[in-house]
């Protein structure tokens, strides 16, 4: 199975919004990243719209030929503007408005989500949980109904990161486990947090991967090389 690069562009709206004017132009940022081989664009926009704005969603949607991948939190007014934007996938993740970046896995309330989860899906989106490495969160995905699951690799990255060798272990062996038992079900297995390329290359060792989601090492690093050279290199390692 061939592996996909989804690929966040979420820092390239901060950089933008730092001056208040349209430079570094988002819709370029995505235009570029997919000539040099993205195969979707993954966009966060916040409750608070801090870096992707409702109306930039708006016009990827209609200016780009890939995916779009949105993630947001799972309140009934992001499931209606996720009904208006309609993106191929909805990834449903925590949010916090104090957090720098997305801290953990969804907790998982079939209350509360299962109406958004079905909403979403009855407008033929699909929709995946960014989920803690854990079991049990595979399997109540399982019965949520959702086409995807993504698992939050950022203990994983910072263990690797750490080079604290009890912990990429442990960490590397909760993914897996989860692997398997997605098996056991029809829904696609993600990965994404905090991932770079050796994280990315150890992850490798897990066969099918359906997607690995990047952001802000691919922003951050294309500082110093081109996107064209970042992504070939994404994509030559998870394949
Ligand atoms: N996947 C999800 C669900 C996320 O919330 C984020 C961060 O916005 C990412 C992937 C990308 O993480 P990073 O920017 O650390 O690569």
């Amino acid at each position: 199975m061939k592996s996909k690069l989804g690929v966040n562009i979420d820092h390239v709206a901060t950089l933008r919004n730092a001056r208040g004017e349209n430079h570094p132009s988002l819709l370029e940022a995505a235009k570029e990243v997919i000539k040099k081989g993205a195969d979707s664009i993954t966009i966060h926009v916040r409750e608070d719209q801090r870096h992707v704005k409702k109306n930039d969603a708006f016009i990827l949607k209609k200016k780009i030929n890939k995916p779009i991948n949105l993630e947001m939190a799972p309140t009934r007014d992001m499931a209606n503007f996720a009904i208006k934007l309609l993106p191929k996938y909805v990834c449903i993740v925590p949010e916090k408005r104090q957090e720098i970046t997305t801290e953990g896995g969804l907790k998982l309330s079939k209350k509360n989500l299962k109406p958004i989860i079905k909403n979403l899906q009855k407008n033929k989106i699909q929709v995946s949980l960014f989920i803690n490495p854990n079991i049990k969160d595979i399997k109540m995905s399982n019965k949520l109904g959702v086409n995807a699951v993504e698992i939050h690799t950022g203990s994983f990255a910072k263990a690797l990161k750490n080079n604290n060798k009890k912990k990429i272990i442990s960490e590397f062996n909760k993914i897996k486990r989860c692997r398997l038992e997605c098996n056991n079900t029809s829904m696609k297995f993600n990965l994404g947090h905090g991932l770079d390329y050796q994280s990315a290359k150890y992850l490798k060792k897990i066969k099918n991967i359906n997607e690995y989601n990047i952001g802000h090492f691919i922003i951050g690093e294309s500082l110093f090389h081109s996107f064209s050279e970042v992504i070939k290199k994404f994509k030559g390692i998870i394949n």
